[in-house]
């Protein structure tokens, strides 16, 4: 069963492009334009000098949310490295760690192209403790084996929307970064879900109970939709205008609706109301 997100409709149509990047032997060229927004056609942008300042203020902006993200999940799952149910469940739990922590280094590498700026942040990110960091969902202990599986399955799900969103973006450095991001993190996807199916299949013969995954799919769920932010923000319209961004918030926020709800209702567990226990909209 693959609960992998689907391709989507809006995105860029790169079928022409395709065809002209694919060279003899197999070789796949970058996409070297930029192809959607109002830029479209023009030749990526590959240095932080080349951006249009509002531009580089959100490439900054995101890559600091995206790095923060990244360092303060390794906080969250660390304490199962050797408390996970499984030998199996051990060994994942340690390779998300070192991806997560890759992850947190290519954000990183991004923001250090920013000079001054960018070490400036590279500095705060390094500094921050668990509880401090930008987005609710990240600042919530995983106080049960349930909780790493509706997290790994909800909120890295989010993770890899926010990804796929700059999959062949304007910014050159970061549109190369998402191919091998976008593929460790579907280990993650996969992993989260086949937890929660375990647990409310096999309970206590595997670890935990379907409760206790209903009960964990209703404290990630909404965290897990306010992590795309506000339906009405002019930064995400802004950030498609500039070809950064595929999707608006809202957009992607109800792609995540319809890809998540019959993965879970195929383990027969609920999927609470969009609107319940939001905090952002
Ligand atoms: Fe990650
Ligand atoms: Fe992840």
């Amino acid at each position: 069963m693959a609960d992998s997100p689907n391709p989507p409709p809006t995105a860029p149509d790169t079928g022409p492009r395709a065809g002209k990047n694919l060279k003899e032997g197999g070789t796949i060229e970058p996409v070297r334009e930029i192809l959607w927004g109002s830029a479209v056609g023009v030749r990526k942008y590959e240095t932080p000098d080349e951006l249009p300042e509002e531009l580089r203020k959100l490439i900054v902006k995101l890559m600091v949310v995206q790095a923060d993200t990244e360092f303060a999940s390794i906080q969250q799952h660390r304490p199962w490295l050797d408390h996970a149910p499984t030998l199996e469940d051990r060994w994942i739990e340690a390779r998300i760690v070192a991806d997560e922590a890759r992850h947190g280094l290519q954000a990183c590498r991004i923001l250090k192209d920013f000079g001054e700026e960018g070490q400036h942040w590279i500095d705060d990110l390094l500094a921050k403790k668990e509880g401090e960091h930008k987005l609710d969902a990240f600042n919530m202990k995983f106080d049960a084996w349930s909780d790493v599986g509706a997290f790994t399955c909800l909120v890295d799900r989010v993770g890899v929307y926010q990804l796929r969103a700059f999959q062949e973006c304007s910014y050159g450095p970061l549109a190369r970064a998402m191919p091998l991001m976008l593929s460790e993190e579907q280990l993650h996807l996969n992993f989260g879900a086949n937890v929660l199916r375990r647990m409310s299949r096999e309970g206590p013969k595997y670890s935990g109970s379907r409760e206790e995954a209903q009960a964990a799919v209703r404290k990630w769920y909404p965290r897990a939709l306010d992590m795309f932010g506000h339906s009405n923000s002019d930064t995400s319209r802004r950030a498609i205008e500039y070809g950064l961004k595929r999707w608006t918030n809202e957009e992607a926020r109800n792609r995540f609706i319809a890809e998540t709800t019959p993965i879970l209702e195929r383990m027969e567990l609920d999927v609470p109301a969009a609107d319940f226990d939001r905090h952002i909209a």
